[in-house]
């Protein structure tokens, strides 16, 4: 089907922070399969256990049965969140879907018959019917109405716009808000801002869900953004580098979230098998044993202020926070991502004018440097050659 657009360019090789396409020219990655290949590629740990998973002749029995691998893994997702209950899909949407099914049982539970959930502009949430309808953009709504009710809008970093609908809308059981925007544009909710916002939902007995399915996984620095703001939330949505690059999605519940979804509210046949859950047990490992938070948020500063110090005209704004990074330009720059796979760099642009750059968690600041190298002449003849028209 028709729904991709697609670049001129198929990898078909992986070690490290390299990639290699059908003729065997050499690229450097600074996206992950937009954020997804936390470990690179090829990673000898990963491959062993996943190969170890497949010679033992399962890689799906069923959730009718107990299932070790799942067990272990939802051990290490309890650990890095803090929270207590996981459910495991296949892909960020599922994740937010069941998050949002979670908010609405809590409601009903608590006699709201229609609840309503605070989310934000610019928000990505997926797109299936309700997190398409969650979703803060046309674009991604046009011609899939009638939306998904339940939903209210709000700015981001604007507490009083939250404080507006608490006062009027007696609906209200939770917010639903991505911590870092990444589809949006790399935006970045303020720390204080976050903070804010847990405390209105303490306040009003609201779920705070955080949908960390782009910036969660140590991107940042720690495993979740919300451990930077100091509070945890009572539902967290991940998925893209939780098993680096094998299939899943997670919706995990804590606080007053605990224990709202009772079995038979929510199902996944493929969700938690044991060959996605070895993946995502040796993420987490491999991410703890070989500091590569630490490193996240080193690759992601140098990258930073390299391309800072370059002054590169045409550039509003970098930002963003570890190896989570956008870089604002005065114009629509979607031509870029295929000037840069011919200058041998992997990255996309989101909201129409950012440059994302959401590299391996395993690069060093070596191959950190080498992206700062290709891509500053990139943007600067692109910039040249607009002036020059
Ligand atoms: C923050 C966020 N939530 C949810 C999703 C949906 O994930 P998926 O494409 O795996 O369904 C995405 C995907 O980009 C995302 O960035």
């Amino acid at each position: 089907m028709n729904t991709y657009a697609r670049q001129p360019v198929a990898f078909v090789r992986g070690e490290g922070v390299w990639l290699w396409d059908e003729a065997g020219k050499k690229y450097l990655d600074a996206l992950a399969g937009i954020a997804v290949n936390t470990l690179g590629y090829g990673h000898p740990k990963l491959t062993a256990a996943l190969n170890q998973r497949i010679n033992s002749g399962i890689i799906h029995t069923s959730n009718l049965w107990r299932i070790p691998d799942q067990e272990a893994a939802a051990d290490r997702v309890a650990e890095i969140t803090g929270l207590s209950e996981v459910f495991f899909g296949n892909s960020g949407l599922e994740a937010t879907e069941a998050s949002i099914k979670v908010a609405r049982k809590y409601g009903h539970d608590r006699g709201i018959a229609e609840p309503a959930i605070i989310v934000m502009e610019k928000a990505f949430h997926g797109r299936s019917l309700a997190t398409l309808s969650a979703t803060g953009s046309r674009k991604v709504q046009a011609g899939f109405e009638p939306l998904v009710q339940g939903f209210v809008r709000v700015p981001l970093n604007d507490l009083d716009a939250v404080r507006q609908v608490a006062e009027h809308n007696k609906n209200v059981v939770a917010v639903l808000i991505e911590p870092i925007q990444g589809e949006g544009g790399i935006n970045v909710s303020r720390l204080e801002y976050l903070r804010g916002l847990y405390e209105i939902c303490q306040k009003h007995e609201w779920l705070f869900i955080s949908d960390e399915v782009q910036c969660g996984m140590g991107r940042t620095g720690k495993w979740f953004v919300y451990q930077h703001a100091g509070f945890q939330p009572d539902v967290v949505a991940l998925a893209k580098g939780l098993a680096s690059g094998v299939p899943v999605g997670a919706c995990v519940t804590g606080g007053r979230a605990k224990g709202v979804f009772k079995p038979g509210n929510h199902g996944s046949t493929f969700g938690g098998n044991p060959l996605a859950m070895t993946a995502l047990r040796v993420t987490v490992d491999t991410v703890k044993e070989e500091k590569l938070m630490e490193r996240a948020v080193k690759v992601g500063e140098l990258i930073r202020a390299e391309l800072k110090n370059h002054n590169l005209p045409g550039v509003k704004e970098i930002r963003g926070m570890g190896s989570m990074i956008g870089i604002e330009l005065e114009r629509p720059c979607g031509e870029l991502v295929l000037q840069g796979l011919n200058a041998g760099l992997v990255f996309n642009v989101t909201a129409d004018n950012v440059i994302r750059l959401l590299p391996p968690l395993v690069m060093n600041e070596a191959e950190a440097r080498e992206v700062v190298a290709r891509l500053a002449p990139v943007v600067k003849s692109f910039v040249d050659k607009r002036v020059a028209a």
